[in-house]
């Protein structure tokens, strides 16, 4: 089910836990995420999503306690994604210099939703490109919010590539989620709206301080603004952070095997799409550098069976939950780290745990969806 991750980093003493919050008060202030909080709670279609105790799973892992912030709900447009590109959106539109605001972004489907719906609640412009891979449903997603795709020949980072020539040549303004060199404005507010999600498990888990942290990769982006709002909250308290990737896309471990950012040429692509990213964010970068101590890569074998599960309890106390691709991967590699007594020895998961996932995704594309719940897939 796992390929073998071998970059174990211990992070939990005082000198890591200095380097950490070093590089968070330096890359990301407390003052920028509760300035997304508190504006992102002000949206007429604000709800705080749910942190659901996951008995069943909890039970097959052997751990005590199982949370799942359930992000399917999120804006109507089913992934965590929505808080980020639209966020930005807004910041952008209340720059009076941006009144005839055209955006663009590549995308494989969530984050150019988000932005789709950012720019259609502020009347600006929209254009999305997609790689060859992007499902017509997701596609069809964003063009209903009024956004202008371009299908484009390759993969993401291609993606990428043609979004960048167009911006260049229409003075249209990149809205992405990842950052590179001379580019962080915008990811950093991105991040910031993701930050939203923190502030709700502060106050769904009260007291409580899970012992792990799992979080799925695909730039990187919503790990390092996970880590960074954690961090603001517990600081040296913080939980150790586990990193999950396709082993199809596995740049964060192919970059912290190197100790630095490595582009991963993608040549086949994982059905967890959100997560199929060759290059860590610039921004992201330091923040999993210094706050995460280890990375599980998965194939793409136990997604759908996770994702009926998800659908299915084993446990009538748990709740039924759509739970898309991307938000299978944290609880694959719970199960597969339970598997491995080396492994959970090392990362210290045990029966005593109280581990937490992020449930990225619920039903981002119907017919994918279906044909997993029926079992064609
Ligand atoms: C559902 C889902 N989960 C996880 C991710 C990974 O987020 P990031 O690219 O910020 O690492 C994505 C990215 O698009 C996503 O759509």
């Amino acid at each position: 089910m796992t390929t073998p991750y071998c970059y174990t980093q211990h992070l939990h003493n005082a000198q890591q836990s200095n380097a950490l919050g070093a590089m968070v008060d330096a890359l990301f202030s407390a003052g920028d995420c509760a300035t997304a909080y508190s504006k992102i709670c002000q949206w007429d279609a604000y709800q705080p999503t749910p942190l659901i105790s996951m008995t069943d799973i909890a039970a097959a892992a052997g751990i005590n306690k199982l949370y799942y912030k359930d992000e399917s709900s999120r804006f109507g447009l089913g992934s965590f994604k929505a808080l980020g590109g639209s966020y930005a959106i807004d910041c952008l539109s209340q720059d009076q210099s941006n009144h005839a605001l055209v955006v663009c972004t590549a995308t494989d489907g969530n984050h150019g939703r988000s932005v789709a719906w950012g720019a259609s609640l502020c009347g600006a412009k929209c254009h999305i490109f997609i790689h060859a891979n992007v499902s017509e449903g997701r596609a069809d997603a964003m063009a209903a919010l009024g956004a202008v795709i371009h299908r484009v020949e390759g993969n993401y980072d291609d993606a990428i590539a043609a979004c960048n020539e167009a911006s260049a040549q229409h003075g249209w303004q990149i809205v992405s989620d990842t950052s590179w060199e001379g580019y962080r404005d915008i990811p950093k507010m991105i991040m910031a709206g993701y930050s939203v999600m923190t502030f709700e498990m502060m106050e769904q888990l009260g007291d409580e301080i899970p012992s792990h942290v799992i979080l799925q990769a695909g730039c990187g982006a919503m790990a390092g603004a996970l880590i960074a709002s954690m961090w603001h909250h517990w600081g040296s308290r913080l939980p150790m952070i586990i990193m999950v990737e396709s082993d199809r896309s596995d740049c964060v471990y192919q970059s912290l095997k190197r100790d630095e950012i490595h582009l991963v040429n993608i040549v086949e692509e994982t059905m967890m799409a959100g997560l199929s990213c060759g290059e860590v964010s610039l921004l992201a970068w330091p923040l999993i550098q210094q706050g995460a101590s280890h990375v599980v890569t998965i194939d793409d074998g136990g997604v759908a069976p996770m994702v009926r599960w998800l659908a299915s309890p084993t446990d009538d106390n748990r709740p039924s939950v759509i739970g898309g691709e991307c938000s299978a991967s944290g609880l694959i590699a719970l199960l597969a780290i339970r598997q491995d007594a080396a492994l959970a020895h090392d990362i210290g998961i045990d029966s005593e745990s109280r581990v937490l996932v992020i449930g990225t995704e619920g039903n981002t594309d119907d017919e994918l969806y279906e044909k997993i719940i029926t079992g064609a897939l």
